[in-house]
C-alpha cells in the first residue's frame, strides 16, 4: 500500500547508517511501488557537495547494498530524481534557509537524525527556530538512546523541549524485523498458545542473539558500550517484552507500549551469580586456524573490561511469570549467527508411560528470528515400529519462506518497514520515552554492580558458544542452552 507523499530529510546522510541501510531501504520500497510519486528525500550533512554528487553516492550505495535481483536501471534513475542534498551546519546557521526552501508544504515531513546524540538538541532547536518542522513533523532517532538513565532522561528532555512525544520515533531496528512482529501475531491471533503462556506451564524461556562478527572497525564505540548496553538494554529487552507482556486491548501504539513498560518495570535486579560476561580471545595462526585478533586488539584497549558476550538469568516478577526464569544471551564471534526465542514447556503432570520409555523431553516452541525465519514446535509422538510404546520428540517445523512461498522470502529489511511506519504515523514499533528510561533504570544497577566489584569478563574462544561459565548458569538449574549452530 503506497504511503502519502512525503519529504524525508536525513541528517547525517553521508554517514554509514544512511548509506548502508536507510537509502538502500528507501530504494527497495520505491522498487516495490510503495513510495508515492513526488516523494522527496533530502540528504543533509556537513560536507559541501552538489546534489548530483550526493546522488552518485546513493547510486553506489544501492549497487553495494541492494540485492542484484531488485536493481532495475530505470527504477534507480527515477528513484535518484527524488533525491536532493543540502549542506547543513548543525551547530551554526549555514544551510538552514536552503533546507527550508526545499521542504514543501502540504505533505508529511520526517526528519531522520542519523547523527551523534550530541547533535539531537542543536538539530531540534534549529528545525524549530527556522520554522522547518511543523506540529505534525516527525523526528526519527537512532540508538544508542543514552548510555544510562541520566543521559537518556537528558535526551528525552532535549527532544521534549521542541517536540511532542507523538512526533518522536525512537528506532530499535529489532522491532522492524518480520519475525519479531510475528511474535505478536503468534501470541495474540491464536488461541492455542495463550492458555499455556504462563509460569504454570512454561518452564523457562531462552532468548539468544548470537553473532559471528567481531567488533573490528567499530571497536572505539563498542568498548564504551559492551553487550549489555549495545544489545540487552534494547534489542533483547524488546524481545523479552513481546514474549512476556499481557495482551494489549488493541494493536495500537500506546496500548502495546503500555504493556511493554509494565514488563520492564516488573524486571527484578539481577544477582551477580546470575550474570556471565565474556570477551573473545585472539587466535594464533596454526595449521588448522588462521590468526584472528582478539577483543583487546579489536578494541585497541589492552586493559578493557568491556564484555563482547553476556548471559543473564532474569525474573519478571508478576502474576503471570513468577517462578519462570528468562535466560538471555548475546555475543560476538560465536559459532553461528542465530537469533531465536525458545519457550520450554513443563512436562505433563503425570506420565502414563513406563518410566524408561518416557523421559519427557519437553515441548519446546522455537521462534527463529534470523536466519531462516520460522517456527518449530517440538512434540512427542510414538516411535514408529513394533517396539512397544516408545516416545520420540519430533519437530513441527515451519519455515516462513516455505510456508508462504515468494512472499515468505521477500521480507523487507527492518529499516524499510520502520521508515514507512514513520511516514504512516504509526508509532507501534518505536520505543516510547518512558520505555527507554525504564530499560535503563533496570540496566544501570547491573552495570554499576560489576564495575564496583571490578569484575573482569571471562575469555572465550572465537567460534565457540561463549564462556564455559555461561553453561553453568543453566546447568546448575538442571537446564541447558540450546545449541548455537
Ligand atoms: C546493533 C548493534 O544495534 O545491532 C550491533 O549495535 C549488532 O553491535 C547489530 O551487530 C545486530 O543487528 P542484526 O540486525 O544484524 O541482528
Amino acid at each position: 500500500i503506497p504511503v502519502d507523499p512525503f519529504d524525508l530529510v536525513i541528517f547525517g546522510a553521508t554517514g554509514d547508517l544512511a548509506q548502508r541501510k536507510i537509502l538502500p531501504g528507501l530504494y527497495r520500497r520505491f522498487h516495490a511501488g510503495q513510495m508515492p510519486q513526488g516523494a522527496r528525500i533530502i540528504g543533509a550533512a556537513r560536507s559541501a557537495m552538489e546534489p548530483e554528487a550526493f546522488r552518485e553516492q546513493v547510486r553506489k550505495a544501492i549497487a553495494e547494498f541492494v540485492d542484484r535481483s531488485k536493481i532495475d536501471a530505470k527504477d534507480v534513475e527515477t528513484f535518484l530524481e527524488c533525491i536532493d542534498y543540502v549542506p547543513v551546519d548543525a551547530m551554526g546557521e549555514g544551510g538552514w534557509a536552503e533546507l527550508k526552501d526545499k521542504v514543501q508544504d502540504g505533505r508529511v515531513h520526517a526528519f531522520y537524525f542519523s547523527v551523534a546524540p550530541s547533535l539531537f538538541g542543536p538539530l531540534a532547536e534549529r528545525l524549530n527556530e527556522h520554522g522547518i518542522a511543523d506540529s505534525e513533523a516527525r523526528i526519527v532517532v537512532e540508538k544508542p538512546f543514552g548510555r544510562d538513565l541520566a543521559s537518556a532522561k537528558a535526551l528525552n528532555a532535549t527532544l521534549a523541549a521542541h517536540f511532542e512525544e507523538s512526533q518522536i520515533y525512537r528506532i530499535d531496528h529489532y522491532l522492524g524485523k518480520e519475525t519479531v512482529q510475528n511474535l505478536m501475531a503468534v501470541r495474540f491471533a491464536n488461541i492455542l498458545f495463550e492458555p499455556l503462556w504462563n509460569a504454570q506451564y512454561v518452564d523457562h524461556v531462552q532468548i539468544t542473539v548470537a553473532e559471528t562478527v567481531g567488533v573490528g572497525g567499530r571497536g572505539a564505540y563498542y568498548d564504551k558500550s559492551g553487550a549489555m548496553r549495545d544489545m540487552v538494554q534494547n534489542h533483547l529487552m524488546q524481545l523479552l517484552c513481546l514474549i512476556a507482556m499481557e495482551p494489549p486491548y488493541h494493536f495500537d501504539p500506546d496500548a502495546v507500549r503500555d504493556e511493554k513498560v509494565k514488563v520492564i518495570r516488573a524486571l527484578q535486579p539481577v544477582s551477580p551469580a546470575d550474570i556471565v560476561r565474556g570477551q573473545y580471545a585472539g587466535v594464533k595462526a596454526s595449521e588448522t586456524r588462521a590468526a584472528q585478533p582478539g577483543y583487546l586488539e579489536d578494541s585497541e584497549n589492552p586493559d578493557s573490561r568491556t564484555e563482547s558476550y553476556i548471559a543473564l538469568k532474569v525474573h519478571v516478577a508478576n502474576w503471570r511469570w513468577q517462578g519462570t526464569p528468562f535466560y538471555l544471551r548475546t555475543g560476538k564471534k560465536l559459532r553461528g549467527r542465530a537469533s531465536e526465542i525458545a519457550i520450554t514447556f513443563k512436562a505433563p503432570p503425570h506420565s502414563i508411560f513406563d518410566e524408561e520409555d518416557a523421559s519427557w523431553p519437553e515441548n519446546v516452541l522455537v521462534i527463529r528470528l534470523q536466519p531462516n525465519e520460522g517456527m518449530n514446535l517440538k512434540v512427542m509422538i510414538k516411535e514408529p515400529g513394533p517396539g512397544g510404546m516408545r516416545l520420540v520428540q519430533v519437530p513441527l517445523d515451519m519455515s516462513f519462506a516455505e510456508a508462504l512461498g515468494e512472499e515468505g522470502t521477500d521480507i523487507p529489511d527492518a529499516y524499510e518497514r520502520l521508515i514507512m511506519d514513520v511516514i504512516r504515523g504509526n508509532q507501534t514499533l518505536f520505543m516510547r520515552g518512558d520505555e527507554v528510561e525504564a530499560a535503563w533504570a533496570w540496566t544501570d544497577p547491573i552495570i554499576a554492580g560489576w564495575e564496583a566489584r571490578g569484575d573482569r569478563p571471562r575469555s572465550y574462544d572465537p567460534g565457540s558458544s561463549g564462556p564455559e561459565d555461561a553453561l553453568m548458569l543453566m546447568h546448575r538449574d538442571g537446564r541447558r542452552w540450546r545449541e548455537i549452530r
